[in-house]
């Protein structure tokens, strides 16, 4: 198999909450911070018999891309009131199986993981393109716009739950660091006091850094390159129902281009956490560009340095 391809591996686990033994442990963490994905075919999320009506595009207001909850409030969805308690429990159970199936696959991470959004996906994934930006069937890695990670790792759980035996369909490209040498020297680098006036219009909840800048900038340059997206290394590779998937999406390029009815749960992972730290996109970027990327300072100096000079000229 082509090395600078993403690496795809099945595991056997069929428990939200397994014993998985240190050697196993030690395994999958390599295989998952090297930009791996973890397929696990025998892993379903069940549904309650009254659940099953929740299998249905119509719960989906039509306007939001998916339906998704952050532990308080659900939105994309429309219903009645207790129809959206009732979809908000079943998301927040998919919330806690997920969150207990990473602490127990990497307990390492347990105590730093920070969950965050979670999602319901009724629509079919090539029905939800809007703008080339917005589009996931285009291959790329996850960043947030307006919430800067400053380096924290993106690791999401997926589960298919589809009624009509249809599979999600995913393509995979090349590793991150083929993909972030490829395109890190087309990105521009950040304008004298754009993070401060991003924060400030609050466009993005707190600084963005130059790393956050840099994940965008390959998000947007892959989506946008549809050479690269015909030609580049890749595969297909279709998650049947009833299996869940784990990767970490700001590292591996993927693209959602068929199937309906997905959950996903997003989780936050800061860096130390990590077995290998230095398997993570920050530095590889750091590496690829020379330079410190979620340095506050060395952003401040960076903006005088430039202001100085644009006033000098
Ligand atoms: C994505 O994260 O790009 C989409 C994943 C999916 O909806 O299958
Ligand atoms: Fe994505």
């Amino acid at each position: 198999m082509n090395p600078s391809l993403t690496r795809v591996v099945t595991l056997g686990i069929a428990e939200w909450r397994p014993r998985v033994n240190p050697d196993d442990t030690a395994s999958f963490a390599r295989e998952l911070e090297e930009g791996g994905v973890l397929v696990l075919p025998r892993l379903a999320f069940d549904l309650a018999d009254d659940e099953k009506r929740f299998l249905h595009e119509s719960w989906s207001d039509g306007r939001a891309k998916n339906i998704s909850y952050d532990g308080s409030a659900l939105k994309g969805a429309q219903g009645d009131a207790s129809d959206l308690s009732a979809l908000a429990r079943l998301i927040a159970r998919f919330a806690a199986d997920a969150t207990a199936m990473l602490g127990a696959m990497f307990p390492r991470y347990a105590p730093h993981l920070k969950r965050a959004r979670s999602s319901f996906r009724p629509r079919n994934a090539a029905s939800r393109v809007g703008s080339w930006r917005k589009d996931d069937t285009r291959l790329h890695v996850d960043a947030f716009p307006s919430r800067p990670n400053q380096g924290e790792r993106i690791l999401r759980v997926f589960c298919n739950i589809n009624p009509h035996r249809e599979d999600r369909v995913w393509r995979v490209g090349e590793t991150f660091e083929t993909m972030a040498r490829r395109f890190a020297p087309r990105v521009r680098r950040m304008y004298p006091g754009e993070a401060f006036t991003l924060a400030a219009l609050h466009v993005t909840r707190g600084r963005r850094s130059e790393y956050d800048h840099m994940m965008l900038g390959l998000h947007d340059h892959a989506k946008a390159d549809l050479v690269y997206q015909h030609q580049c290394p890749q595969r297909e590779v279709r998650f049947a129902p009833g299996t869940t998937w784990i990767c970490f999406s700001d590292q591996v390029t993927h693209a959602a281009t068929a199937g309906s009815f997905l959950l996903e749960q997003t989780t936050l992972l800061p860096l130390p956490a990590m077995y290998a730290p230095a398997r993570s996109p920050l530095a590889v970027l750091e590496r690829i560009t020379g330079r410190a990327l979620t340095s506050a300072l060395g952003a401040f100096f960076y903006d005088t340095a430039m202001i100085g000079y644009c006033v000098a000229i």
